[in-house]
């Protein structure tokens, strides 16, 4: 233990040399993190490091091609840079694994670089550990700066709150015991443990009431802290997960001007609005392969990388982008479900997109009330047009149900309120006089519990 501890730096240096000579013997030919960012930019799409994806694995891809294959590195710059030429030339395994993996066309790189290969053959070889700790908490910090929500701001308060009354405490605390031991010191040895007994009822005595105080406020700084966090206990405002695919709300709904409801066409006939199936996506994308808008790129991502997208809709529905057909191999695609009511609440997407869409364009957009373009859905889910990767826009609680319910004036002209509200209309104008007889969705019924709740 004390040796090592002697020696400990000595180690230390050791192994940081050791791992820097053997981080440069395997990165000579290249540059393994340069490599990780143009592999995930580019090749994720099919390629895994330990796992076959619709290509195969490629951690080790070198040794395994030199050992089994006799193949170097020229090959695998060839074969990456543009494997049809490479097929077409007549070479032998490029046509073999061509055939092994049922002629799925891996995508041709040409403007790779042979330094970019090199980095990208450097980081199969010798792949540095993720560091996925660092982006977790860039995002969460992201999130929190592009919603300042109050449930961060209450929390932090009541732990402030808290430790400054815990600190005082400490203080209290403190200050007694010096008065303690400075009564024991001004007494003889003898009658030391008598002083002390009786010194401590007396403190006790005179003091109880603050103790007891302290601790009080401290139980209520408690409750108060559990009470906030139970309220906000399933509210996940900003909760942008990641998808399998990379679909972009901003490229199509923004870019392309597709209306939303071309996708989310269920929204009006019921209670779900449903993310698109992928025979959706096909109408599109039977011929849209690639992406070819160089106006808009995100930064950090390529023509490559929308391809390599594009190409998952393919593999999903197991089309045949050479033959143009069907090849009856598909496989779904598991979406990361974002919004999710609880199952004790009844929310019904036509009951707004329809019956309540002309009353939420109203109030919504008052200057320009003939725009009816995805306005309804941009009242309750933010400027998704805006959004590449979605997330929640706002808190979906009761209380922003009953807030919109309570501001939101019905609209009376509606086909089903016209027929249905033909007596009681005048009746409820009266009824409510507020507003000067505005009747809002509450006086409907909007803020009556079974109509929310099941
Ligand atoms: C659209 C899907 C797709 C993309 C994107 C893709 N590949 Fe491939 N790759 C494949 C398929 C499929 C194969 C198997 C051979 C075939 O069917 O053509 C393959 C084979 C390979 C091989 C041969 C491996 C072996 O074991 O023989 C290498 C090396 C390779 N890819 C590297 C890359 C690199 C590097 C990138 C990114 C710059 C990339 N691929 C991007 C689909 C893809
Ligand atoms: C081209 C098809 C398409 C169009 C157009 C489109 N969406 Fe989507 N939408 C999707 C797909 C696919 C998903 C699932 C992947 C995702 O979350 O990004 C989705 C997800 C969503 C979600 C999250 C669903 C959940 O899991 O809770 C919302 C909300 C949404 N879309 C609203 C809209 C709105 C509002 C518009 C119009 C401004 C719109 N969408 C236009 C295809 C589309
Ligand atoms: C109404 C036509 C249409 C539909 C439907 C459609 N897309 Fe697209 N998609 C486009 C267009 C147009 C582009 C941009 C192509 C360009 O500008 O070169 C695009 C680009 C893309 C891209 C690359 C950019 C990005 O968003 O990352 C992906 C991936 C994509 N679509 C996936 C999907 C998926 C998944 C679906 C089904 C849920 C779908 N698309 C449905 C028209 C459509
Ligand atoms: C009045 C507010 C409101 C409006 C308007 C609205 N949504 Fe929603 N949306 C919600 C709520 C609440 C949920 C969660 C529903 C659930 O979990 O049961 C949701 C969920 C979704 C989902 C996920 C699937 C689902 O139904 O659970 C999609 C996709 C979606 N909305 C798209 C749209 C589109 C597209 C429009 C416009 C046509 C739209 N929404 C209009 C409030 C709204
Ligand atoms: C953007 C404003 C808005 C938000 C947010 C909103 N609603 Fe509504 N809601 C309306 C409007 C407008 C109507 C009236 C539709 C009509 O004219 O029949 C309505 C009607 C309803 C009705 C039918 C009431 C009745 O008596 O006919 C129910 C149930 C309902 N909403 C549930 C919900 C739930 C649950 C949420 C929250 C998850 C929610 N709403 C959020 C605007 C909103
Ligand atoms: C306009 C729709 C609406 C109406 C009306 C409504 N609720 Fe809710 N209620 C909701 C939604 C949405 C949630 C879920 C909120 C969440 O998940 O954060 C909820 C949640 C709750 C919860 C669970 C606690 C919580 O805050 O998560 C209780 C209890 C509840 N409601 C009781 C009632 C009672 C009692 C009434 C009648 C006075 C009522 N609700 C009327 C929409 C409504």
């Amino acid at each position: 233990m004390i040796s090592w501890r002697k020696h400990y730096r000595q180690t230390l240096i050791a192994i940081g040399l050791l791992l820097s000579t053997s981080a440069s013997i395997y990165g000579q030919d290249g540059d393994p993190k340069n490599g990780e960012k143009l592999f995930k930019a580019n090749c994720t799409a099919c390629h895994a490091l330990d796992k076959q994806l619709v290509g195969p694995a490629l951690k080790g891809v070198v040794a395994r091609l030199e050992t089994e294959q006799g193949l170097g590195k020229d090959w695998l710059h060839k074969w990456i840079k543009n494997n049809k030429e490479l097929r077409a030339s007549g070479d032998k395994y490029a046509n073999e694994v061509f055939e092994k993996f049922n002629k799925t066309e891996m995508l041709v790189f040409p403007n790779l670089t042979d330094k970019d290969i090199d980095d990208i053959l450097a980081y199969t070889t010798n792949p540095p550990a993720p560091e996925p700790a660092k982006t977790d908490a860039k995002d969460a910090a992201n999130a929190g700066s592009a919603n300042a929500t109050p449930q961060s701001t209450t929390t932090t308060n009541v732990v402030i709150i808290s430790l400054l009354a815990i600190a005082g405490l400490l203080v209290w605390i403190l200050v007694k015991l010096r008065q303690l031991v400075k009564l024991g010191q001004s007494e003889d040895l003898a009658g030391l443990n008598e002083t002390r007994v009786k010194s401590f009822s007396e403190i006790y005595e005179k003091y109880h009431y603050i103790g007891k105080g302290l601790i009080a406020i401290l139980a209520l700084l408690a409750a108060y802290g559990v009470w906030n966090w139970i309220m906000w206990i399933g509210v996940y405002k900003g909760y942008k997960p990641e998808q399998p695919i990379y679909f972009s709300h901003k490229i199509h709904a923004g870019e392309q001007k597709i209306d939303c409801q071309l996708c989310h066409s269920s929204a009006k006939y019921g209670k779900v609005s449903e993310i698109p199936s992928m025979n959706v996506c096909m109408n599109c994308h039977r011929t849209i392969s690639e992406y070819n808008a160089e106006h808009y790129m995100e930064p950090g991502k390529d023509k490559a990388f929308y391809d390599g997208e594009i190409q998952k809709i393919y593999a999903a529905t197991g089309w045949d982008s050479e033959k143009q057909q069907y090849t009856g191999k598909t496989q779904p695609v598991e979406w990361t479900r974002i919004h999710n009511m609880p199952d004790f609440v009844y929310f019904n997407h036509a009951q707004h997109v329809v019956a309540g869409e002309q009353a939420i364009i109203n109030s919504f957009n008052k200057k320009n009330p003939n725009n009816k373009i995805d306005v309804v859905c941009k009242a309750c889910h933010g400027k998704i047009d805006t959004m590449n990767v979605v997330q929640m826009a706002n808190d979906f609680t009761m209380g922003w149900c009953i807030e919109c319910h309570r501001t939101t004036e019905v609209d009376m002209n509606n086909g089903y309120n016209k027929e249905y509200f033909k007596n009681l209309h005048d009746k409820l104008k009266k009824q409510y006089p507020k507003d000067g007889g505005k009747i809002t969705v509450d006086a409907i019924g909007g803020l009556e519990c079974g109509k929310c709740h099941y």
